[in-house]
């Protein structure tokens, strides 16, 4: 926490934070739930004159180390948003999934959040593995949405090389069918999706952030931080980072790939592209989508309106 502490007060410094100018905290990684609540006491002391009224405050939980007393701790330090990384309440899927948790501890740490008073709570669900079908994605939804959640983060198993699952290939098509059924029940139920992977009633500010490219500390082993077209690395080692927080490599963002990603982004969220940063021929590439009915223009912006195909349709633009 000395090393975490150390970064944050020479990020503020680099950042000229002002007072009352942060709007949101995440506290995430690795896993914030197997640490003492108090060792975070010192490094919120540092931040608060530094928030921002109304700021939004999530931790990530896995329901496995998320006591009840560990709850009250964060909840104690000014949390207003916990992150489940449930993944699923289905124990079979939990046991491919490699998650040390099974369905209850997920059902009675969520429950024992709301009673201890968290205002927000999401948790995150996983689709698309070699093990699901529609019967276990409908019964993973109906579980959650009997749950005090307002937010849902859903997320296509990613295949990582030198990872178990892949010795699990699975098929493209069943995949993309078994991905609109999870995304449609959901929908179905009266949670707005806001971004490829994100629904609620609640929509977490935090993240809206990361996609408008708004300027954000990252702070840890592994972090990263964004301040106008610099971003910056803390080591991802450990060790490293514990003895020289301040090892930390800086990316120079051109013009070119801080366009980039506001069309990747913005087309994959409900943020959406502004038409000023594009070039004649990219406007051009807007009209035929437009025409498709790919994209919808409001004002000087356009906005996607199936976020599954949010990449092909940004790189149809900048082709
Ligand atoms: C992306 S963060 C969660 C961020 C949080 N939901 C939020 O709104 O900011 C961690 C989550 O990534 C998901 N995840 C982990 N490994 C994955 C993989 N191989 N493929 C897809 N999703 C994965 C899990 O759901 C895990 O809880």
């Amino acid at each position: 926490m000395a090393s975490l502490y150390q970064q944050i007060e020479f990020e503020l410094k680099r950042f000229k934070a002002k007072k009352n100018s942060i709007t949101s905290l995440f506290i995430g990684g690795g896993t914030p739930s197997t640490v003492e609540p108090q060792l975070y006491a010192k490094v919120f002391t540092l931040l608060e004159p530094y928030f921002k009224e109304g700021i939004e405050i999530t931790t990530e939980a896995n329901p496995n180390s998320a006591s009840a007393i560990w709850l009250k701790g964060m909840f104690a330090l000014g949390c207003t948003r916990v992150s489940f990384g449930v993944q699923s309440f289905n124990n079979t899927k939990l046991k491919f999934l490699g998650r040390e948790h099974n369905s209850i501890q997920a059902i009675n740490a969520i429950r024992s959040a709301k009673k201890i008073g968290f205002e927000h709570i999401s948790l995150d669900l996983m689709y698309a593995t070699k093990v699901d079908n529609k019967e276990m994605i409908e019964q993973d939804i109906q579980t959650a949405f009997s749950l005090p959640v307002d937010h849902i983060s859903a997320y296509a198993l990613t295949i990582e090389e030198n990872t178990l699952f892949e010795a699990h290939p699975d098929a493209a098509k069943e995949k993309l069918e078994l991905s609109n059924f999870f995304i449609n029940s959901i929908k179905d139920r009266g949670f707005h999706q806001y971004e490829i992977s994100n629904f609620g009633t609640y929509q977490c500010q935090h993240n809206i952030g990361y996609w408008k490219l708004n300027d954000y500390i990252g702070a840890g082993s592994g972090a990263v931080g964004m301040l106008k077209n610099k971003r910056f690395y803390p080591t991802t080692d450990i060790d490293n980072y514990i003895k020289n927080p301040l090892d930390i490599r800086i990316e120079n963002l051109s013009d070119e790939d801080l366009k980039t990603e506001k069309v990747l982004l913005g087309l994959r969220s409900k943020v959406g592209l502004n038409l000023d940063i594009l070039t004649e021929s990219e406007l051009k590439q807007v009209s035929f989508l437009e025409n498709d009915k790919k994209v919808i223009r409001k004002e000087n912006y356009i906005f996607n309106s199936d976020y599954l195909l949010s990449d092909e349709i940004a790189l149809f633009i900048l082709s």
